[in-house]
């Protein structure tokens, strides 16, 4: 992992959000390459369960609302960790984290244990009094609940059909840590899919197989992922199943999004505490009901974090002239990779440079593609190499003669000359509609 921290914040992926002031307490920036990946990992997600889908619709509802989303929902009551202070340093420790009963940094008596709500409290309004508080948003979903309605009349959709949203959510986590896979400001992907009450199980067992698969389809090694169904004692107070998809990271299997059978829950209460009838009336059937809500939900920093992972492998010696240093290739599936391509001359004479922008121009036009005249072409290689960028196009001597430049693959080192025009060509077939 530390190679991984290292990795992200040298070629620009993560930093550390306000790092010139010591940090901010697990709160992460992403940086010109991070911004890339992050934005592509979003984009596949939207793809796959939006775009090609003829079931989904989309949502960006606001991150503030109404303060009562929030009783309703349970998070005002239950959204909480037991924890002690320590009396003498003032520090705060998880409950269930303590081993025995005395502060674990400095010796100090504890408080009896609390319940600390993970919710981040604000204000609504210039007036700062109980009736003015809010939440920042814990979950994304609840924004999709709220608006079922709304959806449901403007789209013509009918169950079983779902919303998908992605967005941030915030929680004043306790134990925070392991980069960013407990952070306390992080971006959530969340699908409520509205079902029949009767054909809520079969949703459950699609959405577990049709997630794991989005995660192997774009790249994850299939054994470095497992399903982890929840133990009864486990469930969340809303659901009556819930099967975790889990990676193997350094730091140990950890989940990666959890798919929830939320039945009616959400819907009810909001129709309690709102006064409005969220209920779906099906013509055909002559029958109205609240549908039950199958939930896959994940976090976006986690995955990324976990492709970020999966990707990354250090060759010792390199795989290029022998003795070199370490050396490391992130394997990001193409689709994923921030960058696509860099246009490399050769050297920066004999009209290489002009030729290398002209088809960088070209390119750029489709992609995000890099172009960099600065160093060794070795070295060049292995930056580009470390930020996962799948090809690169050397202009050298018999681009002047033929028009051809070198190609480079990433993974293999394998290197084919291709016509200068036909570089479009050859990228979108290796990438796809991305
Ligand atoms: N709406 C259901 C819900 O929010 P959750 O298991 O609390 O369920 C869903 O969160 C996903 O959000 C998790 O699987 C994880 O990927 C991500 N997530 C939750 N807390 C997080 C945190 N503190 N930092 C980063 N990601 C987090």
């Amino acid at each position: 992992m530390e190679r991984i921290v290292s990795l992200c914040k040298r070629r620009g992926f993560i930093y550390p959000s306000s790092e010139i002031y010591g940090g901010a307490g697990s709160v992460w920036d992403y940086g010109p390459v991070g911004v890339l990946l992050k934005n592509n990992v979003k984009g596949a997600w939207w793809r796959a369960v939006v775009q090609q889908r003829d079931d989904m619709v989309g949502l960006d509802a606001a991150i503030l609302m109404h303060p009562r989303v929030w009783e309703a929902s349970g998070h005002v009551s239950g959204f909480s960790d037991p924890l002690v202070d320590c009396l003498q340093c003032k520090q705060r420790f998880r409950a269930d984290d303590l081993a025995g009963d005395r502060c674990p940094a400095c010796g100090g008596e504890l408080t009896e244990a609390r319940p600390f709500n993970l919710m981040f409290k604000t204000f609504m309004g210039p007036v700062e009094n109980e009736a003015t508080v809010t939440y920042l948003r814990p979950e994304t979903c609840q924004g999709i609940f709220v608006n079922f309605k709304n959806v449901l009349v403007s789209s013509r959709k009918q169950p079983p059909f779902g919303i998908a949203q992605i967005g941030k959510s915030f929680r004043n986590e306790i134990t925070t840590g392991n980069f960013t896979f407990r952070s306390r400001e992080f971006e959530q992907y969340e699908i409520e899919y509205f079902v029949p009450p009767e054909q809520a199980d079969q949703w459950f067992e699609y959405w577990v197989a049709e997630r794991l698969k989005w995660y192997t389809d774009f790249g994850i090694a299939a054994d470095r992922l497992r399903l982890r169904p929840h133990r009864e004692d486990e469930l969340a107070h809303y659901a009556s199943r819930c099967t975790d998809i889990e990676y193997g990271f350094p730091f140990g299997w950890s989940e990666l999004e959890g798919i929830a059978n939320r039945q009616d829950f959400d819907l009810r209460q909001h129709q309690e505490y709102s006064g409005r009838d969220l209920t779906y009336f099906d013509e055909a059937e002559k029958r109205r009901y609240l549908p039950h809500v199958i939930e896959p939900s994940g976090g976006v920093d986690r995955s990324m974090l976990a492709f970020l992972v999966d990707a990354y492998e250090e060759i010792p010696g390199g795989r290029g002239s022998a003795g070199a240093e370490v050396e490391s290739v992130l394997r990001l599936h193409p689709r994923l990779a921030p960058i696509k391509a860099a246009v490399l001359p050769l050297v920066r004479r004999d009209g290489m440079p002009d030729r290398a922008r002209a088809i960088y121009d070209d390119l750029r036009r489709h992609w995000f593609v890099e172009y960099d005249e600065g160093g060794s072409i070795g070295r060049r290689y292995r930056r580009q190499d470390e930020i996962g960028t799948p090809f690169c196009m050397t202009i050298d001597s018999q681009t002047a003669e033929d028009g051809t430049v070198t190609v480079r693959d990433r993974d293999t080192m394998e290197q084919i000359r291709v016509s200068a025009d036909k570089l479009v060509e050859f990228l979108r077939d290796k990438l796809g509609e991305c």
